[in-house]
């Protein structure tokens, strides 16, 4: 299986139990550890049940639920799973004082050569990295919900991390068949920034009285939500024009008092000349060739993104809306 040769997932909670069982059904062995024996073993329990119910609904291939209770083991403590461990992945509560005694705790037993991973959701890396001697084996790698079937891992730096570190993590969570991604290393990174952000206006939206909760839903899944499993910002922003986004940002800037205001990027590319597809040069798109390439797969794209939207919601009424946000409700889950 190559490195790491034994794996442990320190809280085992609902993202420790999801990412210990990514890596058993990839062969990894995976010790998990938990606030004490008995809470490390009913998580166990927990998720050989949740492996149980992947396998019966298709989600993971035949015969993984064997797999995975065959490589996922409970510990006793926390030093009982990170002895003798290659890679330590940390997902305790996101709250910093645990994360800093439980660091503390992993950092003290595990091997001075073992990496050590930490799944904060919006801690800086290099805040939590004092915890850690040896910091240059700590990183974030930064899995979303469920991490059993949501591909993005942001991985972070603390400044120190080796670039032998980061890579090896990079490699393992291609082999396990996520899509690592680095990140810089500020509070929310990447990903929850700009969830956030997006959270906090749809919230505005609501509190202001222009659209319900379920409205708003329905408008960001269907419009430009749509269009996020193949584009990003950039490329979104390059397709409608550049042009479009300055004016409209005159508008939003006059109606909202501060709250948007035309980036720099984009009016200093706009003062180049750029304006996105329509001249073959914006943020991601440098040629007339490639505006017209990503064009023709964007419709490709689209309309097989209807089909499966349509297909889904027909064959799972009242179960089209996802869940998967990395604030959810933790009443909601059914964890051990
Ligand atoms: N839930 C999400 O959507 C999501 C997504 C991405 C990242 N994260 C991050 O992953 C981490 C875990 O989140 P979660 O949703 O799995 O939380 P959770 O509450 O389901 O699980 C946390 C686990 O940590 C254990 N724990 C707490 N203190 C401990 C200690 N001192 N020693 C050992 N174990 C301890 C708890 O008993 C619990 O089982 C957090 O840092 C969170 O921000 C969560």
């Amino acid at each position: 299986m190559g490195w790491p040769g034994r794996v442990a997932v320190v809280g085992a909670g609902y993202m420790g139990q999801g990412i210990a069982e990514v890596l058993a059904l990839a062969g990894f062995d995976c010790a998990l550890a938990d606030q004490s024996a008995e809470l490390a073993q009913a998580a166990l329990g927990h998720l050989l049940a949740e492996a149980d119910a992947h396998e019966a609904s298709g989600l993971i291939p035949s015969g993984g639920s064997s797999v995975v209770g065959s490589r996922v083991r409970a510990a006793a403590s926390i030093e009982d799973a990170v002895v003798g461990a290659d890679l330590v992945v940390e997902a305790v509560f996101e709250l910093r004082e645990v994360k800093e005694a439980v660091l503390r705790r992993i950092s003290d037993a595990a091997s001075p050569l073992a990496a050590i991973a930490t799944n904060t959701s919006s801690i800086s890396i290099s805040s939590l990295s004092a915890c850690v001697t040896h910091p240059e084996r700590f990183l974030g790698a930064h899995w979303f919900n469920p991490p059993q079937f949501v591909p993005g891992v942001e991985v972070i730096s603390c400044g120190a991390t080796s670039g032998r570190v980061l890579e090896q993590v990079e490699d393992l969570l291609r082999r396990v068949g996520k899509q690592p991604a680095r990140a810089g290393d500020q509070p929310g990174f990447v990903a929850n920034r700009l969830q956030y952000a997006l959270f906090q206006e749809a919230a505005a939206v609501v509190e202001e009285g222009i659209a319900t909760p379920e409205a708003v839903d329905e408008i960001v899944r269907s419009t430009f939500g749509f269009r996020l499993p193949f584009f990003g910002p950039f490329a979104i922003a390059d397709m409608a024009g550049l042009d479009i986004y300055r004016g409209t940002y005159a508008i939003l800037e006059d109606a909202y008092e501060g709250r948007f205001v035309a980036p720099r990027l984009l009016l200093d590319l706009i003062a180049g000349g750029a304006l996105g597809a329509k001249n073959g040069r914006g943020f991601v798109i440098g040629n007339a060739d490639q505006a017209a390439a990503m064009a023709a797969s964007r419709n490709r794209a689209y309309v097989a993104m209807s089909r499966l939207v349509d297909d889904f919601r027909s064959a799972s009424p009242g179960d089209g809306t996802p869940d998967e946000t990395d604030d959810r409700d933790h009443e909601s889950v059914d964890k051990h």
